[in-house]
C-alpha cells in the first residue's frame, strides 16, 4: 500500500461537473416499459467467467427460461482494453450476437467501476484515497477517483468506444452505468481539489463558508479556499468534527457522483439510438448517492438484497427478508424519472450476510411481485450461473455451480416469468385507480440531506435516521393507501395526506408549501425533529422549530431523550402508549386540540401530540417517536378518518397494491393472512390465503 501525505498541491484539472451545466435531457422512463408489457425480466451473465465453448449453450438456455434481456459487459473493462488503447470487442460482438440469435435483447452495462491493472499501474492517481489517504489498490472494485480527471478520460474513451459500436444495435434496449454508485468519500488530491472548488461555486467568498460552517468554534477560521482540507472523520473522534463541514462534503459527494454519471450518459447520449435507455442501478438503501441529483439518466433503478440473514418479521422472518426494502426503494426511485424497477433482485443466498439461510420456498417469487405490485417495470437479478471462483464463491445464481440445473431462485422466477405472460393476456388499458385507494392517497416527503444530518448528530444513538421515515411508509401501507416518497419540491395537491417525517432542514418557503397545502383541504402530518434547523444545519435564533410552530399551533418548549432503560409513557383517549427514543414537551396555542400527553416522568400532563383545522384541511403534529409506532399508528388512523377515507388494517409485512388494474398482495410475515377480496372480485394468480411467502394477484 502506498501511504500519500497531503502536502501542497499542484493545481490540478477540474471535471465539468464544476465548470459547465447540463445539456442532454433525460427523456420519459415510462416510454421504454409499455404498460402493457408490465414488467419486463432480465438476467446478468458474465460470459468473460466462462469457457466459450457455453456462450450459446448459456444464452440458448436463459431465453428458453424466459428472460427478455441479458445484462452485459458489467466489470468487463480488461477484457473490452486489455492494454491502455488497444479495444477488444469481438467477444462481446460474439454474445450481442446470440442475443439476437436467440431473441433475447442486451442491456449493456459500462465498467467503470473496475479498472484495468495497467490503470493501477500506470497512472495510481486515478483511484480514491480513504481516511487515512492510503490509495486504493488494483484488485476489487469502486475504487476509481470519479473527479481525477485521467480517469475520467479513461472512461469517457471506453464509454465512447462501447457507444460507437452497440448505439444503433436495435437488440440492444438500454444502459447502466457504472455499479451501485455510493458517493464514497475520497480524500485523494484530486479530490480534496475538487471539493475546493465546489465550495468556491457554492461560497463565492471566504466569509460566507466562515458563517456557514461556523468556523469560529474551535478556531476553524480559514482565511482562503486553498486552506481548505476535506473534513475527516477518521482523524477527529466521531463527534468533535465540525456538522456543517461535514454536510457540504455529503453534499459535494453526492454532487460528484452525480455529475460523474451524468458525464457517462452525455457521452452515451451523443452516440446512441434515442431507443436505448440509459440508467443505474443504485443501493435500495443509498446513505452515499442522491439519485434526484443526476439529470440526464432516463430512470433510476435499484438492487434489492432483502435477506442478508438478519431476523426480520416473526421465526420465518430470516428467511423471508426485510420487509421495509423494496417498499421504501420501489417508491423512493420512482420519484426521480416517474418509473422503476429492480435491477438486481437476489436470487438465493448471499456471500456477504451475518447468516447465510436458505429461503424460504417462494421467497424470490414474492419479492418479484413485490416489485410488480409497487409499480416496478423491470425485474432483473444478480446473476445467471453462481460463480467458481473469488469473492462471490458462496453468492447463488439462478443456476447452480454446474451451470446448468436451476436454483430455487431459478425455478421461482421461470414461475413468474411464466405467470407474467399470462397477466399480460389480462392487461387492460385505461383502467382507473378505484376510489377507495384514490381517497387515502399519501405521499411522504423525503430528501437524503435529512438523513445525513441527523444522522451525523442523532443525539440519541437509539435514532434509528434510515428507518424512521420508512415506518411512516410502513404504517400508510397498513392502511392500504397508496403511497408515493416524494422530493420537497413536488406537487401536493394530488394527495390525500401528506407526511413530513423528521424533516429536518427546512426554510420558510418549505413551511408556506406545507402550510398552502393544508389550508387547501390537505391532511398534513409533520412530526418531531422538522424544521430544528437551516439548511446549513444551524439552529433558528429563536426557540426550537420555530419556523413551525405557527403551523403546527404549538411550541416545542425541550425535548427528552430518555437513557434506553427508562420508560416514558403516553396517555392518548384513555389509552397508554409507551416510548423512549424522542419526546418533544409541547405547549399548545388556545384552539389547538391536545391529542396525548405524557404520563409519567416529572413533565407529566404536558402535550406530545397535537392536531388542528387550518382552512379547510388540519395539521397534526407528533412530537413523540415510540419503538413499537403503536401511537403514530393510531394518530395516523385518526388522520384518514378525518379526511374521509376508510382504512385497512393489514398486518406487519402484508402489503397490497393496486397498478394497472391488477390488485397484488405480498406476505413477509410468518403467519398465514387471509386476504378479504370481494365477491366480485377474480383471483388470477396464487391464493386468497397468503402463507408466509405467499402472494395473491385479483381484480375487481
Ligand atoms: C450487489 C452488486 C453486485 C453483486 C451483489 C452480490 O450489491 O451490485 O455486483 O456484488 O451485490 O450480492
Amino acid at each position: 500500500m502506498t501511504k500519500i501525505r497531503i502536502g501542497k498541491l499542484a493545481a490540478l484539472l477540474l471535471p465539468a461537473v464544476f465548470v459547465a451545466g447540463i445539456s442532454v435531457r433525460a427523456q420519459r422512463a415510462s416510454s421504454f416499459f409499455p404498460e402493457k408489457d408490465l414488467v419486463t425480466t432480465g438476467i446478468y451473465y458474465y460470459p468473460e467467467h466462462w469457457s466459450e465453448s457455453q456462450w450459446e449453450r448459456d444464452i440458448k438456455k436463459i431465453a428458453d427460461m424466459g428472460y427478455e434481456f441479458v445484462h452485459l459487459a458489467e466489470f468487463a473493462w480488461f477484457r473490452m482494453e486489455p492494454e491502455e488503447g488497444r479495444y477488444n470487442f469481438a467477444w462481446l460482438d460474439k454474445v450481442v450476437g446470440l442475443c439476437a440469435k436467440y431473441r433475447v435483447k442486451v442491456l449493456l452495462c459500462t465498467p467503470s467501476a473496475t479498472t484495468p491493472v495497467w490503470m493501477r499501474t500506470n497512472y495510481p492517481e486515478t483511484f480514491i484515497m480513504d481516511g487515512h489517504y492510503i490509495r486504493g489498490e488494483h484488485g476489487t472494485r469502486g475504487l476509481g477517483s470519479i473527479v481525477n480527471p485521467v480517469y475520467r478520460k479513461f472512461v469517457e474513451r471506453i464509454v465512447s468506444e462501447m457507444a460507437k459500436r452497440y448505439g444503433e444495435d436495435k437488440n440492444v434496449v438500454g444502459w447502466q452505468l457504472d455499479n451501485e454508485p455510493d458517493a464514497k468519500a475520497d480524500y485523494s488530491p484530486s479530490s480534496q481539489e475538487a471539493f475546493r472548488q465546489w465550495l468556491r461555486n457554492k461560497y463565492k467568498t471566504i466569509d460566507s463558508l466562515n458563517a456557514a460552517w461556523g468556523a469560529a468554534f474551535w478556531s476553524q477560521w480559514y482565511n482562503n479556499f486553498d486552506q481548505v482540507i476535506i473534513p475527516n472523520t477518521n482523524i477527529v473522534n466521531w463527534w468533535g468534527n465540525n456538522p456543517h463541514a461535514l454536510l457540504d462534503f455529503k453534499r459535494y459527494s453526492a454532487d460528484a457522483q452525480a455529475e460523474f454519471l451524468d458525464f457517462q450518459a452525455g457521452i452515451l447520449r451523443n452516440n446512441i439510438s434515442k431507443d436505448q435507455y440509459i440508467t443505474t442501478n443504485y443501493l435500495a438503501v443509498s446513505t452515499g448517492a442522491d439519485p434526484r441529483r443526476a439529470k440526464k439518466l432516463d430512470l433510476a433503478t435499484y438492487t434489492a438484497y432483502p435477506n442478508g440473514g438478519g431476523d426480520n418479521l416473526g421465526e420465518l422472518g430470516y428467511r423471508l427478508g426485510n420487509s421495509r426494502l423494496i417498499l421504501f426503494a420501489s417508491e423512493y426511485y420512482k420519484s426521480v424519472g416517474g418509473a422503476t424497477g429492480v435491477m438486481e433482485i437476489q436470487p438465493g443466498q448471499v456471500n456477504w450476510g451475518s447468516s447465510s439461510p436458505l429461503l424460504l420456498p417462494g421467497a424470490v417469487r414474492m419479492w418479484l411481485y413485490h416489485n410488480l405490485g409497487a409499480g416496478g417495470r423491470l425485474a432483473c437479478s444478480y446473476r445467471y450461473r453462481q460463480i467458481l471462483y473469488g469473492a462471490e464463491q458462496y453468492h447463488s445464481g439462478v443456476m447452480k455451480t454446474d451451470g446448468v440445473t436451476p436454483s430455487q431462485g431459478g425455478e421461482e422466477y421461470m414461475q413468474f416469468m411464466r405467470e407474467i405472460k399470462e397477466l399480460r393476456k389480462q392487461y387492460r388499458p385505461g383502467v382507473r385507480m378505484p376510489e377507495r385507494l384514490a381517497a387515502r392517497s399519501t405521499a411522504v416527503v423525503w430528501n437524503l440531506e435529512n438523513y445525513w444530518t441527523i444522522d451525523r448528530q442523532k443525539s440519541n444513538q437509539q435514532w434509528d435516521a434510515w428507518n424512521y421515515p420508512v415506518k411512516f411508509l410502513e404504517i400508510a401501507k397498513s392502511f392500504g393507501a397508496p403511497v408515493d416518497v416524494i422530493p420537497e419540491g413536488a406537487d401536493l395537491s394530488k394527495y390525500k395526506v401528506v407526511i413530513v417525517p423528521a424533516y429536518e432542514m427546512a426554510d420558510a418557503a418549505a413551511v408556506q408549501k406545507w402550510s398552502d397545502y393544508a389550508a387547501a383541504g390537505g391532511h398534513l402530518v409533520i412530526t418531531c425533529r422538522t424544521a430544528t434547523k437551516d439548511r446549513m444545519g444551524h439552529f433558528p435564533e429563536a426557540e426550537i422549530a420555530a419556523p413551525i410552530s405557527g403551523l403546527i399551533g404549538a411550541h416545542v418548549k425541550a425535548t427528552d431523550m430518555p437513557a434506553n432503560s427508562a420508560k416514558g409513557e403516553l396517555l392518548m383517549g384513555g389509552t397508554r402508549y409507551s416510548w423512549n427514543t424522542w419526546g418533544d414537551l409541547l405547549a399548545a396555542d388556545k384552539n389547538t386540540e391536545v391529542l396525548a400527553t405524557y404520563n409519567n416522568q416529572f413533565y407529566s400532563g404536558t402535550p406530545a401530540v397535537v392536531t388542528r383545522k387550518t382552512g379547510k384541511g388540519s395539521v397534526t403534529y407528533i412530537g413523540v417517536n415510540t419503538d413499537d409506532s403503536r401511537l403514530e399508528k393510531d394518530v395516523l388512523r385518526a388522520v384518514y378518518e378525518k379526511a374521509g377515507a376508510v382504512t385497512e388494517a393489514y398486518p406487519k409485512g402484508v402489503y397490497v397494491y393496486w397498478r394497472d388494474g391488477f390488485f397484488v398482495a405480498v406476505n413477509y410475515s410468518s403467519d398465514n393472512y387471509a386476504m378479504n377480496i370481494p365477491e366480485t372480485g377474480k383471483v388470477l394468480i396464487g391464493e386468497k390465503t397468503l402463507k408466509p411467502a405467499g402472494i395473491v394477484v385479483w381484480r375487481e
